[in-house]
């Protein structure tokens, strides 16, 4: 395992990420674009200023955007590869409180669809898919749930009862990943605890 500074927002990151990953293992098969913001909260269109606003797509989409731009020359050279992009429930839903996040998120979910159909229709043999977590205990999760009469509220509306967990989130992603999806490209998987069915 290896870790390495990256600011998902910068393009010179990604060149020189990319570039060290092809130099150092000669191949690029898998790519997740998790990194992700979803602060301040709450704030409503109303209160956002254009800096957050901004900060939020810059991170939220551009970093997206930028981990496909790269990411996807280096699959082709690999002979093909699987990219997962992580959205979010608030693709689906108005996020009142979080008005730039839920944007961010419903961009992902398209882009995710664009990237996937150009690439089959190119013959790349790489594959493009959104994952969607619903309320995942994470400092992310915490900070949106401060305190416990929010996590009591929130738990109300997920109908198995409890929060989700990074793991539930990871075995999604290692299925989108892996070859064992090999013909699923441009969809979403919901991970949320039956949130959305609601
Ligand atoms: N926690 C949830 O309830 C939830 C729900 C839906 C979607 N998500 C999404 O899941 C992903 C992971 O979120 P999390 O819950 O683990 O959040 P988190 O805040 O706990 O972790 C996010 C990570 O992203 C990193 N990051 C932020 N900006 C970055 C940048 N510009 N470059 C590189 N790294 C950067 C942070 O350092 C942090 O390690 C995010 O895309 C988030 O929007 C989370």
């Amino acid at each position: 395992m290896r870790f390495e500074e990256h600011d998902t927002a910068r393009e010179e990151d990604w060149k020189r990420i990319i570039d060290a990953v092809m130099a150092r293992e000669g191949r690029l098969n898998g790519l997740v674009n998790n990194a992700g913001i979803a602060g301040p909260f709450p704030s409503t269109f109303e209160t956002e200023t254009v800096e957050q606003w901004q900060r939020m797509l810059s991170i939220n989409v551009q970093g997206v955007f930028l981990g496909c731009k790269y990411g996807v020359p280096a699959m082709k050279q690999s002979g093909g590869g699987s990219i997962v992009n992580t959205s979010s429930l608030a693709a689906f839903l108005g996020t009142p409180a979080l008005s730039a996040y839920g944007a961010s998120k419903g961009a992902v979910r398209q882009f995710t669809k664009t990237v996937a159909m150009d690439c089959a229709r190119k013959g790349y043999r790489i594959r493009c898919n959104s994952v969607h977590p619903g309320i995942i205990m994470t400092p992310m999760g915490q900070g949106i749930l401060p305190n416990d009469k929010a996590r009591e509220r929130a738990l109300r509306t997920i109908p198995i009862g409890e929060f989700g967990t990074p793991e539930d989130i990871a075995y999604g992603i290692l299925y989108l990943i892996s070859d064992e999806s090999r013909f699923v490209t441009g969809t979403e998987l919901v991970i949320d605890g039956g949130m959305n069915a609601i």
